[in-house]
C-alpha cells in the first residue's frame, strides 16, 4: 500500500505549485487536485511558453499519467471548457488521462454573481475575492444545497439549476444588487448562462468517477499519487486570517476530506514557500514592504495575479507565520522558489517574530486582523550575483545558503529543493 504525498503552499498563494507539480510529476503516476477551483492560477513554463491552469492539475503535461479532479475541488464548466480547448490549441489532448469526481460541485453563473454581491456589500471589507463564485459555491455545499458534477448526467439537473438559481437571485436582490448590470466577461447573466449550459458537454465527455475509489486502489496498487493543493495555507478556511480566507481547506488535512483518503496514507508533506513573501486581496501582512524594495520584488518577481491579473502586495519572508504552517501541515521537506528574483540585492530580511503592544511573539494573535504588529527583522547580505549556472546546492553562493539555512532552522524543516526560473529545467534538488 503506498501514500499520498502531498504538496501544497505555505504562504498566502503563488508560491510555485503549479511549476514544482509539473517538475515531481515523473516520479508520480497519477497526480490530483484537492481543493479550490478557479481561483487558482497554477503557472508552468517550459520550452519557452507559459502555461496558466486554473482547475486542471499540474500534471497534464505529462500524458501517460493521470490527473484527477478530486470531490473537494470546485467546477464553473465554462472556465473549465475554456482550460480544455486552451490545452487541445497546444496539441495537449485531456480526455484521455484526466479523471473528474462526480462529487466535485459545481460553480453556477449565478454563484458567481452572489460572489460579487456580496463583495458589494461588504464595501470597506471586501475581501478581494476572485470572483469565481468560490464563497457562493462552497456555502451551498456546506448548506446541503449544491449541484455536483454527477448531476448532470441526472435527467433532473435543469430542475435543480433553475431552483438554485432562483434562490441566488432572490439573495442577491435582498443585498441591492444590481442583477440587470451584472457581467461575467462582458457578458449578461443570461448570455453567460447560455455558455455554461453548453459547456456541460464538454464536462460529460471526460471521465466522471467516483474519485476516491480510485485513489485507494491505486494506493492499493503500489501506485504513486501526489495531491496538488491550491491557495495557501494562510488562506485556509480555518486558520488563515479570518475572513480574508478562501473558502476551503488548503492543507494537509483538506487532502483526506478532498480525496477520500485515510489520514494515515498521507505520506510526505511537501510544502512550497518563496524566498520572500507576497499576498492578493485585502487582509494582514505584517512582512509588507511599501516602499521601493516592495515594488522590486514586485517587478523583478512578475508579481501579478495569473487569475485575475491583479498586482501581488510584496514583503519580506514571514517566519512565524511559516512556521504555524509547517505546524498545520505537518510539513515533512521545504521548497523554495524565486530566490533568483533577489540576486541583485544589497541586503535581504527575514521576519523572525512578531512585535505586537511591544511584545515579542512568534504565534499568530486570534486578533490578527485587528492588532498593529511590526516584524522583527534578521538582516541577511545579499548574493548578489546570478544562479544560472547553479546545477546543485553546493553552487550557490554561501550568502543565499545562510539565508537558507537560516530557514531551515527556523521552521525546523529540511529544504529539499530550490527553485530559480520559472521554467521547469531550474530546480536544483538536494
Ligand atoms: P502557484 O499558484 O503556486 O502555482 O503560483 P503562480 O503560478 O500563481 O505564481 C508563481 C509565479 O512565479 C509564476 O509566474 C511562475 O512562473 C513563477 N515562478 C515559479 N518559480 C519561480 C522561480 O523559482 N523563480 C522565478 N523567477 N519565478 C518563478
Ligand atoms: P493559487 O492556487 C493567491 C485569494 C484572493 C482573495 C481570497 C479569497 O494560484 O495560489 P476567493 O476567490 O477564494 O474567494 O478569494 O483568496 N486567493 C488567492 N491568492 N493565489 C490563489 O490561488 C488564490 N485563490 C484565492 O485574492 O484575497
Ligand atoms: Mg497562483
Amino acid at each position: 500500500m503506498s501514500k499520498v504525498d502531498v504538496l501544497l503552499g505555505l504562504q498566502w498563494g503563488d508560491e510555485g505549485k503549479g511549476k514544482i507539480v509539473d517538475v515531481l510529476t515523473p516520479d508520480y503516476d497519477v497526480i490530483a487536485r484537492f481543493q479550490g477551483g478557479p481561483n487558482a492560477g497554477h503557472t508552468l513554463e517550459f520550452n519557452g511558453i507559459k502555461h496558466v491552469l486554473h482547475i486542471i492539475p499540474s500534471g497534464i503535461f505529462h500524458k501517460q499519467k493521470i490527473n484527477v479532479i478530486g470531490n473537494g475541488v470546485l467546477i464553473e464548466p465554462a472556465i473549465f471548457y475554456e482550460e480544455v480547448q486552451a490545452l487541445r490549441q497546444k496539441n495537449v489532448e485531456p480526455t484521455e488521462n484526466l479523471y473528474v469526481s462526480k462529487k466535485a460541485h459545481l460553480i453556477l453563473p449565478s454563484h458567481r454573481l452572489l460572489d460579487a454581491a456580496n463583495e458589494q456589500a461588504k464595501g470597506n471589507a471586501k475581501i478581494g475575492s476572485t470572483l469565481k463564485g468560490i464563497g457562493p459555491a462552497y456555502t451551498d455545499k456546506i448548506a446541503r444545497t449544491g449541484i455536483r458534477v454527477g448531476d448532470i448526467l441526472e435527467f433532473d439537473f435543469r430542475e435543480k439549476y433553475q431552483l438554485l438559481k432562483f434562490q441566488h437571485l432572490q439573495l442577491a436582490k435582498t443585498l441591492n444588487f444590481d442583477i440587470d448590470s451584472f457581467r461575467i466577461n462582458d457578458m449578461t447573466l443570461d448570455a453567460y448562462e447560455e455558455l455554461w449550459m453548453q459547456s456541460l458537454d464538454t464536462l460529460r465527455k471526460f471521465k466522471l468517477i467516483n474519485s476516491e475509489y480510485f485513489i485507494n486502489r491505486c494506493l492499493r496498487e503500489g501506485k504513486k499519487v501526489l495531491a496538488e493543493g491550491a491557495q495557501g495555507s494562510m488562506l485556509d478556511i480555518d486558520f488563515g486570517s479570518y475572513p480574508f480566507v478562501t473558502s476551503s481547506s488548503t492543507i494537509t488535512a483538506g487532502v483526506c476530506s478532498g480525496l477520500g483518503v485515510a489520514p494515515s496514507s498521507i505520506g510526505k508533506v511537501m510544502g512550497i514557500t518563496k524566498a520572500y513573501c507576497t499576498r492578493v486581496g485585502a487582509g494582514p501582512f505584517p512582512t509588507e514592504l511599501f516602499d521601493e524594495t516592495g515594488r522590486t520584488l514586485c517587478e523583478l518577481g512578475h508579481e501579478y495575479g495569473a487569475t485575475t491579473g491583479r498586482s501581488r502586495r510584496c514583503g519580506w519572508i514571514d517566519i512565524p507565520a511559516l512556521r504555524y504552517a509547517c505546524m498545520l501541515n505537518g510539513v515533512t521537506d521545504l521548497i523554495v522558489t524565486k530566490a533568483d528574483v533577489m540576486n541583485d540585492f544589497e541586503e535581504v530580511k527575514m521576519c523572525t517574530d512578531y512585535i505586537i503592544d511591544g511584545k515579542e511573539t512568534d504565534e499568530i494573535p486570534f486578533e490578527f486582523n485587528e492588532v498593529e504588529i511590526k516584524p522583527k527583522l534578521k538582516v541577511f547580505l545579499g548574493w548578489k550575483s546570478t544562479l544560472v549556472n547553479a546545477q546543485k546546492f553546493e553552487d550557490l553562493p554561501k550568502q543565499l545558503v545562510e539565508y537558507l539555512s537560516s530557514v531551515e532552522q527556523m521552521t525546523g524543516v529540511r529544504i529539499m529543493a530550490l527553485s530559480i526560473s520559472p521554467d521547469r529545467k531550474d530546480v536544483l534538488f538536494r
